[in-house]
């Protein structure tokens, strides 16, 4: 199922009226494909999760503003624009795949195939996305081959969250280079966090590791500390939901925490990165990446599949007061490197900047 034509997302064959996506909070226990008919339902399928992940809800938005298009051109796509920008506030992709589509626009001449110009431009970003995070892979590749090379024993990888295919649109940021090292025989193991509230650990990451045969195994999210303290991590590598032009990055809640435990432990963390997550506009993440709160039944409930039924019990009593904060930031100080599409630098603006002169 997930190989290496493996897509997220797409234009249904044979219906250009519908766009289709897999329903990824069934996942594992279910692969379900959903259809998206209208802009609303693109809107419906990132607010509610079906899909996530930073380039993935990037990709869904510029596939919307076509249905939009489609359904009521210009006065529509505008409509739907206004309503996509504020479904998931951390994810930056999602505002930098919007102003792509409308720069785009705003240069058609009178008469133009709208349609046409928007479909086209979310085929591209969705094309770019693989070989984005191919790149990844490519320049993460070589850190994972040191660390074999040195250690001439399995590389053993700690990740958060996901970050992978099913976040992208193939191949994923931070496990492009563990996809690429295995396929290139290098003996790769990666420590999962399960990834508390929504569990995209367990159920993505563990999952579509297991897809493509990678050793994997899942812990408890307060697990890495323990594990880093005995040498049983060699590298963190995480992804980002938004990342700033110093390097501060934004993602999955209690990422800081396994960064601060890198540090104690001397462990090298990296994040991988596609350059649509850098927010230029941003240098302080703590003061300026806003951080999404979600619904607090993600941490009074807990979904699961019995018999083969997704279902969600409650794990707390109704009357328990919480707070679900769905993103920290590490710092930069804190990070070790940035993997990104066009090589590895250093978390700061001069390391972002040496890769990406055209934002100095
Ligand atoms: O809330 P989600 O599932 O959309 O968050 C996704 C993440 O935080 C991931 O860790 C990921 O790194 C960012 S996208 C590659």
């Amino acid at each position: 199922m997930l190989d290496d034509d493996f897509r997220t997302i797409w234009l249904k064959p044979d219906d250009e009226s519908v766009v289709q996506i897999i329903d990824q909070r069934l996942l594992p226990h279910e692969y379900k494909i959903e259809d998206l008919s209208s802009w609303r339902d693109g809107l419906a399928a990132i607010a509610d999760m079906y899909v996530r992940g930073a380039p993935l809800i990037g990709a869904t938005a510029a596939w919307s503003l076509y249905l939009a298009a489609r359904q009521g051109g210009m006065t529509e796509l505008k409509t739907a624009a206004d309503a996509l920008i504020s479904s998931r506030p951390t994810a930056v992709n999602l505002r930098w795949a919007i102003d792509r589509v409308l720069d785009r626009v705003k240069s058609l001449s009178d008469g133009a195939d709208l349609t046409g110009a928007v479909r086209a431009d979310a085929e591209a970003i969705c094309d770019e996305d693989v070989e984005i995070s191919l790149g990844i892979g490519r320049h993460g590749l070589k850190l994972l081959k040191e660390i074999s090379d040195r250690k001439q024993g399995v590389v053993n990888v700690l990740t958060h969250c996901n970050a992978g295919a099913l976040a992208t649109i193939n191949w994923g940021t931070a496990t492009a280079p563990v996809y690429l090292a295995h396929a290139n025989g290098i003996d790769v193991h990666v420590w999962v966090d399960e990834t508390r509230p929504r569990n995209q650990g367990s159920q993505l990451t563990a999952w579509e590791l297991g897809q493509r045969g990678v050793p994997h195994t899942l812990i408890v999210d307060n697990a890495g500390g323990h594990l880093m303290q005995h040498g049983q991590v060699d590298i963190v590598i995480t992804g980002t939901d938004r990342t700033t032009r110093c390097g501060d990055v934004a993602n999955k809640i209690g990422t800081y925490l396994k960064a601060l435990a890198a540090d104690d432990n001397d462990v090298p963390f990296y994040v991988a990165l596609p350059s649509t997550t850098i927010d230029w506009s941003a240098r302080d993440g703590v003061a300026e990446i806003p951080i999404e709160q979600r619904d607090s039944r993600e941490v009074s409930h807990v979904r699961g599949a019995i018999d083969g039924n997704v279902v969600e019990v409650a794990t707390t009593a109704a009357s328990t007061p919480i707070s679900n904060y769905a993103f920290d930031v590490t710092p930069a100080r804190l990070v070790t490197g940035l993997i990104t599409e066009r090589g590895v630098c250093d978390a700061s603006e001069a390391g972002l900047t040496s890769l990406f002169p055209e934002f100095a």
